[in-house]
């Protein structure tokens, strides 16, 4: 089973970016962690990361046929973007939704997500450890089948 995760804008920061909110962990720390939890699984997984929306919808559609699942944390476009939304119903790729806070206890303006229309499942708040979460849902979902 092969797994793209996705991370989109300011996550990069992570980190360095509000860490009383996301953590003292960067993207590297990140990317170990789901590594480390993806080998013990049996997944082989790859990563990506742009603050460019063009760019993510890119890295979606290049899954096409490539990869059995994704997970992404599309940062802020999660509120703004119908072009991340279009990606994934084109691409059919099993997605899921991360956010590493809780964004339905945030401002009104993050409760928005225009991908989760298109994905199996969001978790939200569970820190780093819901890409490892989304992991699993991306498994039990395939086994489903
Ligand atoms: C986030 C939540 C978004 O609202 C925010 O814009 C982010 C990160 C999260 O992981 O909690 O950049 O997706």
């Amino acid at each position: 089973m092969k797994i793209l995760v996705i991370n989109g804008p300011n996550l990069n920061m992570l980190g360095y970016r509000e860490p009383e909110i996301y953590g003292g962990n960067t993207y590297k720390d990140l990317c170990k962690m789901i590594k480390k939890y993806a080998k013990e699984r049996g997944i082989s997984v790859s990563f990506f990361q742009s603050n460019c929306e063009g760019d993510l919808v890119t890295a979606i559609q290049k899954t096409y046929k490539k990869y059995d699942g994704i997970v992404i944390n599309p940062g802020a476009y999660t509120h703004t973007s119908i072009a991340l939304l279009d990606a994934v119903k084109a691409v059919s790729v099993p997605t899921v939704e991360v956010h590493i806070s809780d964004v339905s206890s945030r401002e009104d303006f993050r409760k928005l997500s225009y991908i989760r229309a298109a994905c199996i499942g969001t978790i939200s708040g569970k820190g780093f450890d819901g890409y490892n979460d989304a992991i699993n849902l991306l498994i039990s979902n395939r086994s489903d089948k």
